[in-house]
């Protein structure tokens, strides 16, 4: 029986048994204790708490699932053994208050034995240690005795939440095999291989591990549908089936070297590791360094190091990935949708990290030669990790095949130190300045939307050096406050002023950055003549700068509503950075833009442009911005009053920035760029301008 076959067979079963059949959810679950979906019952357990009624008591489904991370993780298993998978699917019904235990187990056993036909000599059961009730079913339905076991038979998919004792259903996979029954000291041998666990979810277990009663007893149950294609196919091995061997029969075309019993755990990992891979991108994680992001970067990047122990150099995953679809696109339609977005993002990852990973396997090669022992130094596996991008276990994997392990300790503490210098560096002067903040008054920088000649400011303070100083030389370089400014600092985007200070008409500090400390702002520059505190100067902003970067940010405003207009209007700003006539903009939008959808874009922003359209900047309340339909940002605060800046009729922002008072000053802009920087998240960089001219 084929994958699909035993899907099909599953669904139909429960389906005459009166469930009704859904299709599989997200690998990424709306749940924030997991970081994926981990069993079929993740997307029901607020049906179990209770807090969700559900719309029919009795389910059934195929779910994708992932193991890769957290209480559930099967990583470092994969490849060793036949039955161990970082993704696969969890064949799995559900009763909601419905039927209880002994429906449960007639079902499982009339399944198993009268429609697979399967041996009911071959298979062994478990029960909870305290679950009487069970242990009598199974005698009277099937004639068995099952063995009693304790934590092996509590189930629950985090440390919080629904769970309850379980009966699980082994099957003999032959006695010439090694292992012993359930529950023996050499259990994992490989002779009995669990094909179901039914578990009577009955407990919400709470964070101080109190179990506390459901408000009705359910049933969940799961079964990995690989560990049933290998018996219902005569396999040992899950990798032995079909859907496996097609996978690796494709890994073979791409690696050019035919599998062995030597280099099989490299086909078994990549085959594993193409679909966790594949279907989480297909779900919307991106690989990055956090998270779920982060486990699946590293399981990416395993595999290329298991490509590269095949001999294989250049793309590998996203080269497999149409196979993938081929094999699984049928009951997974999301997989051949997303196929454009997905291998754009697996060639990304891979492009990144293949010089990363030739030259970290250098490093490593030329620094174990030198090791007294078996143990890397923490200190060369967190230079692997920091400047090669290996994660840790990679490292730990290449060495495990040589015999060797890391200093894990070693490793933590040199990440932890690192963190901390870096924690110091981006903070960095704003820490000094923080300090400062009951003797350094909030900057006056009201005149920085028009910047009015020979404004006389006074100096506050001046850094150099670290330290904060009375006065500063000739070549020192600076950061200064004054009481007001005319200068812009760096703030919602818009990257700050450049300019000078003056005293008279002599330029005493270049100033390359306006930037901000809180409510201060802060002249970044160097000492051209000397300055001390107490001074009274002339904050002039460079016009031309200046000029370019108001250019730039009524060009953003346009590019949204642009994006707005074609793409569609959920489309929301996620971070922006507004440059003398460059833009990058960050938002919200799920694929690439076709090169259709940029040439509209980037004309609708140039119509609007030679449209010359009056742009207003008005101060109102917050209450009156909204009921005009401000476009406010995603997660940002906002004072009692706003500033709004409107473009025709075409866009009406909330926004502190400069802008130009009609669109036709900003020239011209044009579209460079536009790629994924994050899960979900798109950017476009834009020139405008004269840059764009
Ligand atoms: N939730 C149970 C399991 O994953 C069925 O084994």
């Amino acid at each position: 029986m084929t994958y699909d076959e035993i899907r099909k067979l599953f669904l139909n079963y429960f389906e005459q048994h009166g469930h009704k059949i859904v299709p599989s959810a997200s690998l990424v679950p709306d749940d924030p204790t997991l970081l994926f979906t981990v069993a079929g019952m993740v997307p029901w357990k607020n049906i179990f708490l209770g807090n969700v009624a559900p719309e029919f008591p009795r389910v059934a489904d195929v779910q994708k699932c992932i193991r890769a991370g957290g209480k559930h993780n099967d990583l470092d298993e994969v490849g060793f053994d036949g039955r161990h998978h970082t993704f696969f699917e969890m064949l799995g019904n559900w009763s909601f208050g419905d039927y209880f235990k002994e429906q449960a187990i007639e079902m499982s056993w009339d399944l198993l034995t009268n429609v697979l036909k399967l041996d009911p000599n071959r298979i062994v059961v478990t029960t909870h240690i305290s679950d009487d009730e069970a242990t009598a079913l199974w005698k009277k339905i099937a004639g068995k005795d099952a063995i009693r076991l304790d934590k092996d038979n509590w189930w629950s998919a985090g440390d919080v939440g629904p769970c309850g004792p379980c009966t699980e259903m082994h099957y003999d996979m032959g006695a010439d095999l090694p292992g012993g029954l359930p529950g023996s000291v050499d259990e994992d041998g490989g002779r009995y291989v669990e094909i179901w666990n039914d578990v009577f979810m009955q407990y919400n277990r709470d964070a101080n591990g109190n179990l506390n009663p459901l408000p009705k007893c359910n049933v969940d149950t799961g079964a990995g549908l690989e560990r049933w294609a290998a018996v219902l196919q005569n396999k040992r091995d899950n990798y032995d089936t079909d859907l496996f061997q097609h996978l690796m029969d494709a890994t073979q075309d791409v690696v050019h070297v035919a599998r062995n019993t030597e280099n099989m755990p490299s086909f078994k990992i990549i085959a594993d590791h193409l679909r966790a891979v594949g279907f989480a991108i297909a779900d919307g994680v991106i690989p990055s360094n956090t998270d779920r992001g982060y486990v699946i970067r590293r399981i990416l990047r395993r595999a290329m190091r298991h490509g590269q122990l095949l001999g294989h150099r250049g793309p590998l995953l996203s080269a497999l990935y149409p196979a993938l679809v081929n094999e699984m696109g049928a009951a997974y339609p999301e997989l051949a949708r997303e196929q454009a977005h997905v291998v754009e993002i697996i060639k990304n990852e891979e492009n990144a990290f293949a010089d990363m990973l030739q030259n970290g396997l250098k490093l490593l090669d030329s620094e174990l030669p030198k090791l007294q022992d078996k143990v890397l130094p923490g200190a060369i596996a967190f230079k692997l990790f920091d400047t090669y991008g290996f994660p840790l276990d990679l490292t730990q994997m290449i060495l495990r095949d040589r015999g060797m392990t890391v200093d894990v300790a070693g490793f933590d503490t040199a990440m932890r130190e690192q963190k901390e210098r870096s924690r110091a560096d981006t903070k960095g002067t704003k820490v000094l300045w923080e300090s400062r903040a009951n003797d350094v008054p909030a900057t006056d920088d009201t005149n920085k939307y028009a910047p009015i000649e020979n404004l006389d400011a006074r100096v506050l303070a001046i850094l150099h050096d670290g330290e904060f100083t009375d006065s500063a030389a000739s070549g020192d370089t600076v950061e200064i406050a004054l009481d007001k400014t005319n200068f812009y600092g760096t703030q919602g985007g818009q990257v700050g002023d450049s300019g000078d200070l003056r005293i008279g008409s002599d330029v005493v500090v270049n100033v390359t950055e306006a930037a901000r400390a809180g409510n201060i702002v802060i002249h970044k520059g160097t000492v051209v003549a000397p300055i001390h505190v107490g001074d009274i100067v002339h904050p002039v902003v460079n016009s031309d700068m200046r000029a370019q970067t108001t250019r730039a940010h009524t060009a953003t405003h346009l590019l949204q509503a642009a994006l707005r207009k074609v793409l569609n209007s959920d489309v929301e700003q996620r971070g922006s950075r507004v440059a003398p006539d460059s833009v990058r903009f960050d938002f919200s939008f799920g694929r690439a833009m076709t090169d259709q959808e940029k040439e509209q874009v980037e004309k609708l922003v140039n119509d609007w442009i030679a449209a010359d359209l009056p742009v207003t900047h008005e101060e109102m309340s917050i209450d009156a911005a909204r009921a005009r339909g401000a476009m406010a940002l995603f997660g940002e605060k906002y004072g009692d009053v706003v500033r709004v800046i409107t473009a025709g009729d075409v866009s009406c922002e909330l926004c502190g920035g400069t802008h130009v008072y009609h669109t036709g000053e900003i020239l011209r802009a044009r579209i460079n760029k536009e790629k994924s920087v994050a899960s979900g998240i798109r950017r476009i960089t834009m020139s405008v301008g004269n840059l764009a001219e």
